[in-house]
């Protein structure tokens, strides 16, 4: 998804689909979107492609709402376009997809790990994946950075559930193809999307089924064997609970973090002046955050309408699928101002890239870390960094996301055993 001006037509295409994933691939939003948050903040997306209609909200305000009132709005019935039209089967036993009081069963069982205060434990071998995933640029001038973000938040779910670096390529592709299955590298011309997305569910949770089922799992000091040992309420999780919970904790983890750093790298090289600003203070911490806004890695949340709701001067009838904007939330000169201006010192940034209310991401903290030592790390190793040709774009309604970056970097005198380090993803794929 490109991200421009967001300078807004004076009406919106007559055949807008904000459902359509190749729209994000190769289009840009922000300019409808900016038109539908002044005109038409409660947008109504009529049928299109054999979809349901579904509703839009693209205000902060709104989309706050939505996301954070589950009395008047559920995640039950799925969170994501994809499942727009069916119920979604893990609706009750996956975090993401089941609704309070419930769903403190399953993501009280995580918390605790994933605190600010747990995550730092986590901090030495995030800045050596960091590295590694750095390695390729001092080897090879030209290189695809995206490419080898894609590994940094495998790796890292790796630690969190146990996943040996031999499995990493596997469920990397897997994780990527489940939230982009319209995505021509994902989706093979004779492929159709839904057997796309089976097969990439069917991978991944084939995967934890047998990890689950390894003895003595439970006893292990990860994610999985804390959910595995979780009885809330006195009431053990199911197996079929910790397969869904950790197959939503590598989703989660995976495909928005990559996706963050490479439109981070990309908004801070087409900004050079806030590259020398955020250089000459130091202060990563505030450029992820504006790195966070700027991307909204998590597009949009789907919420399904309990009962019959007053949203604005639109009365939304009961069940009715309505889209949360993220992305357009970020941008809501309301909140922000200047909000197309990329600012590495933006203060304050009410930015809801991580959500809000019960279903606020559980990784946000450890998310938060991981992108700053990766910029950290970024700024440690290269005198010089430039785009060397055209980004390319994930095609997916749910993630904005960059599959491809590639740039040119200069090595750092003092960086350079990073030469000695084994690259994230290997060679091949990183070098251009
Ligand atoms: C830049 C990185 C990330 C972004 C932008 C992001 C964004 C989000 C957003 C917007 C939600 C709420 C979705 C909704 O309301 O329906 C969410 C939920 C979630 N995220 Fe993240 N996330 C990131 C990283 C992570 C990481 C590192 C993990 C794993 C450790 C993770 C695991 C989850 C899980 C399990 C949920 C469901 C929480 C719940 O339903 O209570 N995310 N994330």
């Amino acid at each position: 998804m490109r991200i421009t001006s967001g300078q807004a037509p004076a009406a919106l295409p007559g055949d807008l689909d904000l459902a359509d994933p190749h729209y994000f691939g190769t289009g840009d939003p922000h300019p409808v979107w900016t038109h539908l948050r002044g005109a038409d903040p409660v947008h109504r997306q009529c049928p299109m492609a054999g979809r349901p209609e579904f509703w839009a909200v693209t205000r902060h305000a709104d989309v706050s709402r939505v996301l954070s009132r589950h009395e008047e709005f559920t995640a039950a019935r799925g969170n994501i376009l994809t499942t727009l039209g069916h119920e979604d089967i893990a609706g009750g036993q996956m975090i993401a997809v089941t609704d309070p009081p419930r769903h403190r069963r399953l993501k009280d069982p995580l918390t605790p790990h994933l605190s600010s205060q747990a995550v730092r434990a986590f901090e030495p071998a995030l800045r050596d994946l960091a590295r590694r995933l750095l390695a390729v640029g001092a080897t090879t001038e030209t290189w695809d950075f995206a490419a080898q973000a894609m590994y940094y938040p495998i790796a890292i779910a790796g630690l969190l559930l146990g996943i040996p670096e031999s499995g990493w390529e596997h469920l990397k592709h897997y994780t990527y193809a489940a939230v982009a299955e319209s995505d021509p590298d994902y989706a093979p011309a004779d492929a159709g999307t839904a057997s796309v997305l089976s097969r990439a569910h069917s991978e991944i949770f084939l995967y934890f089924a047998a990890e689950v089922a390894k003895p003595g799992r439970e006893q292990a000091d990860d994610l999985i064997g804390s959910l595995l040992r979780a009885a809330p309420d006195g009431v053990p999780l199911t197996r079929q609970e910790v397969i869904l919970n950790a197959y939503s904790l590598l989703i989660g983890a995976t495909v928005t973090t990559s996706h963050a750093a490479s439109a981070g790298l990309l908004a801070l090289l087409e900004n050079p002046a806030e590259y020398t600003h955020w250089m000459t203070t130091g202060d990563t911490e505030a450029a992820v955050e504006e790195i966070l806004r700027w991307s909204s890695p998590a597009n949009h949340a789907l919420r399904h309408t309990v009962a019959e709701v007053r949203l604005g001067d639109t009365v939304l009838g009961a069940g009715a699928p309505v889209t949360a904007w993220i992305g357009s939330a970020n941008r809501d000169e309301r909140v922000f101002a200047d909000p197309f201006r990329f600012r590495v010192n933006r203060f304050p940034n009410r930015h809801i890239a991580f959500g809000v209310g019960a279903h606020r991401c559980v990784g946000a903290n450890l998310a938060r870390l991981a992108l700053t030592v990766l910029f950290e790390e970024l700024a440690r190793a290269f005198e010089k960094i430039e785009p060397a040709r055209e980004p390319r774009h994930l095609h997916s309604t749910f993630i904005a996301g960059i599959k491809s970056l590639p740039v040119r970097t200069v090595l750092r005198a003092q960086a350079a055993d990073l030469r000695g380090m084994s690259p994230l993803g290997g060679t091949a794929e990183g070098a251009q």
